[in-house]
């Protein structure tokens, strides 16, 4: 299976040789104070603004596409989708959701390459959201994108480490230390991914509670 995921991310690294056109400029505050985004099943929980594609060159920011499980791309200036990045078998392929999308603004500070445009991005298994923690099965991947060179980099599985015990992971932080972090709802975890995705690592998992029963959805 982590071949499947191999071998999908090496297709996608090989299929988008169409790097976006790019610009020198500084991101000009946007005009309007709303920002209306018309695009299929997108569910904008996690917004981000790409400062580094900003200053380099194309204005955009990345949405998280929820229920596709796709990242839409969309220019504010221009009030536009610029392009909608699909993962194969992750991409309309129950049971997944992308629900995570976070720009990495430590990834050009430390870098030794200046133009370093990192994005990173949470596969998450549907399930745990549609329960209310009461199923926490199915996968969850992180997925770091270079939104420069528009290709996949990594994916971890946070599943070989969390192993069915807890789910329902929903966002991403970075810190200075090159750190991501993956915060989980059923019950309250957050992993902990070092930049290139070597491992996971489960930074903070609360002791199982005899007494802990996960609410019921509502109906
Ligand atoms: C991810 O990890 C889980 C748990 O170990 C495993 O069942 C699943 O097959 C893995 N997925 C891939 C694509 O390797
Ligand atoms: C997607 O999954 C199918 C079924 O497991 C597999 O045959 C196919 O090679 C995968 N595609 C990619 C791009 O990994
Ligand atoms: C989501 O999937 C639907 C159905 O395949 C497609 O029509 C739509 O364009 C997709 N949306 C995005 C943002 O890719
Ligand atoms: C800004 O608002 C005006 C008036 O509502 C609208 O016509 C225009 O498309 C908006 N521009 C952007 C970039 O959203
Ligand atoms: C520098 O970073 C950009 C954007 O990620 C990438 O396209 C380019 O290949 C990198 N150059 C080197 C020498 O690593």
């Amino acid at each position: 299976m982590l071949a499947l995921l191999v071998c999908a991310v090496w297709l996608l690294a090989a299929a988008s040789s169409h790097p976006l056109q790019r610009r020198l400029a500084p991101c000009p505050p946007f005009s309007n104070g709303t920002v209306n985004i018309a695009a299929y099943q997108l569910y904008p929980e996690n917004v981000d603004f790409d400062e580094q594609s900003c200053l380099l060159c194309s204005r955009k920011s990345n949405i998280g596409s929820l229920y596709n499980a796709s990242v839409v791309v969309y220019d504010p200036y221009k009030a536009s989708v610029v392009s909608t990045i699909e993962f194969p078998n992750i991409t309309r392929t129950p049971p997944f959701h992308i629900g995570g999308v976070a720009w990495d603004p430590y990834a050009s500070k430390r870098a030794k390459n200046k133009s370093a445009d990192e994005i990173t991005i949470l596969v998450d298994a549907a399930a745990a959201h549609e329960t209310a923690g009461h199923d926490v099965s199915g996968d969850n991947y992180i997925i770091r994108w270079d939104a420069a060179a528009q290709k996949v980099l990594w994916s971890v599985n946070l599943t070989s480490v969390s192993r069915g015990r807890y789910g329902g992971p929903q966002d991403i932080e970075h810190d200075e230390q090159s750190n991501i972090f993956v915060l989980g709802t059923y019950p309250g975890t957050l992993m902990r991914v070092p930049r290139d995705g070597s491992r996971v690592d489960e930074w903070f998992v609360p002791a199982p509670r005899a007494d802990f029963q996960p609410r019921r959805p509502r109906m």
